[in-house]
Parts: structure tokens; sequence; C-alpha cells
């Protein structure tokens, strides 16, 4: 989490990383902070808890004037969001100044030695002894290159760093990257350079852009970046273009970013298809795909890993494995397969899902699956991410950038590429007949359509919310393949509306969940039609028989179970495969306006980031 930012060059620093850091706000917003190297050579400091937009210079002041800068947006690990705890952190002179992203596992250690050798410090978190290292480098005699990468050496952990060092010569940013988890992407024209944790901050200021692997460090300079590796010998990197399609999103009329991204929906799935279906052939093409015919005939397994959201998209994704590719499929949260010893070869392909591709723990266990020899396939949303850096090949969600922090276009997008991904799969092994995956295509065609449908309706989420949103306990029930729907739905209204929500299986009711069944805890019912309807429609009954109230998610014209529920949210019939994409958007919704209602900060949600870059 946190975004970290440096800039050099001839703009104002304090504007240009204050734009910067706006950009990089949803990956933390508890505190923030700017460094400027003045005209007389100091670092003057600024830094507070909350968020980027009450960053100021005390009393409201323009921020100090300079041509080089460093800031970070915090999402707190180590210490509370306090304004001795927002970044940058100084050593005890204030000569160095320091931004980081991840955690220093050894901190406690390495503070405890530097504070018996004199260091005071100010902060409670991990990242303040980087400063106080870089200055015992500096008394022992280095200059600041020589004692950045003396304090590397001390670190554990996974972690990105930008440092600033005082001195009207010192026009130097040093920025490195350690581990997996802090990725760091540099920009230089002539003249002005630029580093960050993430594209997004660069764009206004990079055509092209270079990205540090673990261990190696940059010495960024006005009149050019140099790298050095892991043992600091000369690294060559060759600038690579900005992806194209990389861009900023703006609200669009929308109060929230949540509610554009969420009505984007039809587009995330026309986007997702394009290009990528012959509808009259019924094949799927998807050049990303780094295994060859023979390779996708020889598969034995597939194991779907992600976090969050993503891991719920896996879940959906497992059915489509195993019902359209006709292969055995594992699905496995990434926090869980990291740490696991897992057993994948030449014939199980690994799909990992993720709309930033930073989340650290979806990085780890693709890093272990390549370590182990397993094929590895990613499906992304964000160009030029690690994920797309470590997988063999990448299947694009193409949604369009997702500002906030509750995914749901991205969720939308990733099951239509692991729709797409197992025909492709289930046609080369001859699980689906042509006119089966040319049945499915045209399905998945209309969905933009149908989608496009249920989100014309939105106001009536209002009128629900209405009469829920006080309400302290929601249960989400779904079967098969609604049940990672019942999840997501669940997972929604926590997050932004901070109200407790289960998502259960409902074949598990009776084993202990039917308990808490009373008036005062609706029950959100995804009962779409189905090859399970029947069942859903029973466990809608045993909640009924105790009294509980029932919103139900069901196809339209589906009277029989409207009849006996509280509230009826109607979805377009369409193949079961598919349901999971329609049946989210009204849970979507639903969330959004009682969040809305409950004066939440939606886009924002407290304790959350939208890339978990940290464990
Ligand atoms: C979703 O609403 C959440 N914000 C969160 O669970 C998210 O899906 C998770 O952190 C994974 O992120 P990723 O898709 O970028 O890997």
């Amino acid at each position: 989490m946190c975004g970290i930012v440096g800039y050099l060059g001839p703009r104002d620093a304090w504007s240009t990383v204050l734009d910067a850091l706006r950009r990089l706000e949803y990956r933390g917003y508890d505190s923030s902070g700017i460094a400027v190297l003045t005209p007389g050579g100091r670092l003057e400091v600024h830094k507070s808890a909350g968020k980027v937009r009450e960053l100021t210079a005390p009393g409201g002041r323009p921020g100090p004037k300079g041509h080089l800068g460093l800031g970070h947006t915090r999402w707190a690990t180590h210490g509370r969001p306090t304004d001795a705890n927002a970044h940058p952190h100084t050593d005890c002179k204030g000569r160095v100044a320091v931004v980081h992203n991840g955690i220093v596992e050894n901190y406690l250690q390495l503070r405890e030695r530097l504070q018996t050798g004199g260091h005071a410090f100010t902060s409670e978190t991990d990242s303040e002894v980087i400063a106080h290292l870089i200055e015992e480098g500096l008394e022992g005699g280095l200059g600041f290159e020589g004692a950045f990468l003396s304090m590397k050496e001390h670190l554990l952990g996974s972690q990105a760093i930008v440092a600033a060092m005082e001195g009207a010569q010192e026009k130097t940013l040093m920025a490195a990257r350690l581990g997996h988890a802090g990725g760091i992407v540099l920009s230089h024209r002539p003249g002005e350079a630029a580093v960050s944790s993430d594209l997004a901050a660069l764009l206004p200021l990079a055509n092209s852009v270079t990205f540090l692997e673990d261990g190696e460090t940059a010495v960024v300079r006005e009149e050019g970046i140099k790298y050095l590796g892991q043992d600091h010998q000369d690294v060559l990197k060759t600038p690579q273009p900005v992806p194209q399609g990389t861009t900023w999103a703006e609200k669009g009329g929308y109060r929230h970013f949540m509610l554009k991204e969420i009505m984007e929906q039809p587009q995330a799935v026309a986007g997702a298809l394009r290009d990528r279906v012959d509808f009259q052939r019924g094949e799927v093409t998807l050049d990303a795909l780094p295994l060859t015919d023979a390779e996708v005939r020889d598969i034995r397994r597939v194991v779907l890993v992600g976090c969050g959201t993503s891991l719920y998209a896996a879940m959906v994704g497992r059915h489509y494995m195993e019902e359209l590719a006709g292969v055995n499929a594992e699905v496995d949260s990434a926090s869980e397969y990291r740490y696991r010893n897992i057993h994948v070869d030449r014939r199980t392909l690994v799909v990992s899902i993720g709309q930033s591709g930073e989340t650290a723990d979806t990085l780890a266990a693709m890093a272990a699956v390549r370590g182990k020899g397993g094929r590895l396939v990613t499906i992304c949303n964000a160009e030029g991410s690690q994920a797309t850096r470590l997988a063999e090949g990448t299947l694009y969600m193409r949604a369009g950038p997702e500002i906030g922090v509750a995914s749901t276009k991205t969720f939308i997008a990733s099951l239509t590429v692991l729709a797409l991904l197992a025909i492709h799969l289930g046609r080369v092994r001859g699980a689906l007949s042509p006119e089966d995956s040319r049945r499915l295509l045209e399905e998945m065609a209309r969905l933009p359509n149908q989608l496009g449908g249920i989100l014309a309706g939105r106001e009536a989420y209002g009128a629900l919310a209405r009469r829920y949103h006080r309400f302290d306990d929601f249960l989400y029930m779904g079967r098969g393949i609604t049940h990672p729907i019942a999840l997501e739905g669940a997972l929604k209204l926590k997050e932004i509306g901070y109200i407790h929500a289960e998502g259960y299986p409902a074949g598990e009711m009776k084993h202990g969940p039917i308990a808490l069944i009373d008036p005062r805890m609706p029950v959100v019912a995804v009962a779409p039609q189905g090859s399970l309807h029947g069942k859903m429609a029973n466990n809608v009954k045993e909640v009924k028989a105790r009294d509980g109230s029932v919103i139900a998610v069901v196809s339209q014209g589906d009277r029989e179970l409207a009849s006996q529920v509280d509230e009826v949210i109607e979805i377009p019939a369409c193949h079961e495969m598919f349901t999971p994409m329609l049946a989210v958007a009204p849970l979507q919704l639903l969330a959004y306006y009682i969040a809305v209602r409950r004066g939440c900060d939606v886009d924002q949600p407290r304790n959350l980031a939208k890339s978990v870059t940290v464990e």
C-alpha cells in the first residue's frame, strides 16, 4: 500500500508532487506529506494526517518553492495515522528525507540498535529507520549514493523507497525496490525525471518509462538515470513507451467514481470481448495466451488464485473451467496459496486474477508458481503492472481505470475474460462443440445490453436502500455459480457500508447460520434460474419460515419465488453460466445506495486502499 513519488526538474516540485499524490491516493489515504529541496539547499517537510486534499504548508500557505521534491500518501501499517507517522521521514538532523512503501520486517532490531547509537526517533513507524540508516552511512563518511546503498543492505522485507538529501549541490533522488511488494517506475526527459510507485502518477510527466526489478537501485539526476543491480553493478535499461490506453479517470458527472464504474459495466464486458470472438465460427482468439494447442490439450489442472473480489472472480472461474473447458479446477486465496507446499508442473495452468496487478499476496503466489515450473497466465487490468511482468502471458480486462476502492467493473471484466478463456480451452480440448461455443458466445454478446437494462433501473435501489440502510447485519446466500456472487455482494456492503454482512453457500445454512435468522437480519438470496434454483427456493422458504426477511435476486418472470419474498430484484433470463455477471450488478447498486444513505466515504472507505501492496 502507500503511494510514493519523487520529482526533479524545471516544474514547481510542490505542486507537481501534490498532483501525483492525488493520482496515487487510491493506494492509501490516511495521511500524506511532501518534502521539497529549497533553493537554499534545505529540505522543507510538510505532512499531516488526513487526505491529500488537506495537505498544505502551515497556515494554508502555498508549499515551499523548489525543483526537487518527494511525497507520500499512506495506508498505515506500523503506527496510527497521525501527523508524526506521516511520511516523509527524516534523520536526526533533517538532512535526509525518505518515503517508503512496504514493511521493514526487522525494524525493531534496527531501531533498537540505532537508538542505542544515539539516534532520536520521532515516529512509531518502521519506515523511519531508513532515514537513520542513511544518516549512519553519511556519518561514516559515505556520500548520499553510498549511504543509500549501504542502508539497503540492512533491510529485510519487501519494499520501495525514494530518498532525497539536503545541500544545494544534491540534486539527486535515490530510489530502490526490494522484493515484490513495492513497484517502482521511473521516467526521464531532458532536464526532468520522476519516480513513483505507479505509472498513473507519472502520466503528465512521462513519454517512456523504466521499471526497477527486485534489488535494483536508481540514481535519478537531471541529466539522466543510472541503474544499479543487486551487487551495485551498472544495469542497462531501455525505456518503454507508456502503454497506450493508460489514462486517468474523471467522475464524468457522477457523484462517486464507484457509481460511474458500476454504470460502465456494459462497456467493460464489451471491451473484454472486443476482437477476441469470432461469432460465426464460435471461436475465441486469445493472442496473449502463451500455450500452444498441444499444450492446452495436455493441461491436467487449472488453479485460479486472487484476493478479495478477484478471489470471488476466481471462484466463478472454477465453474467455467469445469463446465466449459472440461478440466479439473481449483481455486485458492493467493494469501494462503503462497505459503503452501504447492505441487505444480508444466501440465498445471495457474491463472492469477487481479485488477491492479500489484497485490502483494497475488504476486508472491505467482512467483511461487514460476519457481516450481507451473504455467502462469494473469488476468489483469493495469498495463505494465508487476503481475503482467511476472506472468508468461496477460489477458487484459480492458475495463479502463477503476478508481473507487470497491472493485465493480473489473469484477465483471474478469468474469468475461475467464469465460472466454474457458470457452477457448474447451474448444481446443474438445469439451465444447462449435455449436455449444457459438451459443455461449452469442449469449455473452447479449450481456452488455442486459446489464444496461439493469443499470437503467438504478433508482429503485435508492428506494430499497431507504428501507434497509439501518440494519446492522445481513446474510447473503447463493449456490453453485451464484455462491461467489453472494460473497461478493456481502463484501461490497462490508467495505463501503461498514455493515456486518456474511456470504454463505445456501446449502450450509442448516449447519449453523440458520440460527441467526430473525427479522433484524435481512437475507439476500441470489436465486436466478439455473440448475440449483429449486434448492435455492427451498432455502428461501426455510428463512421465511423463521420470520426472516428476504431480498431475492430472481430471473424475470419467476413469479413463484417472487411471491414468497419481501423484496424482488429481477434480472434478465440468460445462460446459467452468465448469471453471475447480471446478478452482481444489483448487489453493487444495493451496497452503493445503502453506503450513500449512511453517509460513508464510498470511493475511499476507511482502513482500505485500492492496491494491497503489503501482505
Ligand atoms: C474489492 O472491492 C476490494 N477492494 C479488494 O477485495 C480487492 O478486490 C483485492 O484487494 C484484490 O485486488 P486486486 O484485484 O487488485 O488484486
